[in-house]
């Protein structure tokens, strides 16, 4: 089986000269369709700056990544937007749901983008909006949320058009216990569902027995637990 998501040797430097900061030192790695995946490490050790890089958010210094066995070149920047709406969905450690739209037009904008409409979009949103519990919350605008809410509406964002790469950035970050555990329950299932790759980022060890494999990135290098 090809991978769903490779990278090869990427290297990330933030900034110039005597301010330039090199966060990715060589990143090796291939996940397949299906499976799940955990990011861990300290912060500022480029855990958000991997995840964007994989993600087709963010261009890397140098190296190369192939998604859903299409190498990715930053130049066409349609090609990426392409690959970014059908085949990814990222939940953003800080949310970023649109502040001028409610939680509602924020799934629906999304649902749109992915051919969704009429009654199939109505029932793909609610169902989403009812399995995250923020179905109560759906006529609100994003400052009117707690963070908690914000973050599952971000999750159910990044689920809408199952996509078959699934990557989340601290998605548990602002919730209790009970509610992350669902989420990251919710993600996992979701996951299993479609076949999708599922690679979160986390700092919460109660999250590891969720996920199959363990990764930890240390000084702008990848290593994994190597598990039976
Ligand atoms: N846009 C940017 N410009 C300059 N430096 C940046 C930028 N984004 C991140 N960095 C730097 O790169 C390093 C890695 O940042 P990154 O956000 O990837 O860390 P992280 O592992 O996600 O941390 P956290 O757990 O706090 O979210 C940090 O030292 C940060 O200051
Ligand atoms: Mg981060």
């Amino acid at each position: 089986m090809n991978p769903v998501l490779e990278c090869t040797q990427i290297r990330h430097t933030f900034g110039r000269g005597e301010l330039a900061e090199d966060v990715l030192r060589g990143v090796s790695v291939a996940f397949d369709a299906g499976e799940t995946c955990l990011l861990m490490g300290p912060s500022g050790s480029g855990k958000t700056t991997l995840l964007s890089i994989l993600g087709c958010l963010l261009t890397p210094t140098g190296g190369r990544l192939v998604v859903n066995g299409e190498v990715v070149d930053p130049k066409s920047k349609n090609r990426l937007s392409r690959l970014r709406r059908e085949k990814i969905g990222f939940v953003f450690q800080h949310a970023q749901l649109l502040p001028v739209l409610t939680v509602r037009e924020n799934l629906d904008v999304v649902a749109r983008n992915g051919g969704l409409s009429g009654r199939s979009l109505r029932l793909r949103v609610d169902g989403l909006l009812e399995r995250l519990g923020i179905a109560a919350v759906r006529a609100k605008w994003p400052d009117q949320l707690s963070g908690g809410q914000r973050q599952r509406a971000a999750v159910a964002r990044a689920l809408l058009n199952r996509p078959t790469i699934l990557l989340a950035d601290e998605p548990t970050a602002s919730l209790d216990w009970e509610h992350g555990e669902a989420t990251v329950r919710l993600l996992v299932e979701q996951a299993k569902q479609e076949g999708a790759l599922l690679l979160v980022v986390t700092h919460d060890t109660r999250m590891l027995p969720y996920f199959r494999r363990h990764l930890h990135i240390r000084r702008g290098v990848l290593h994994e637990d190597r598990t039976p």
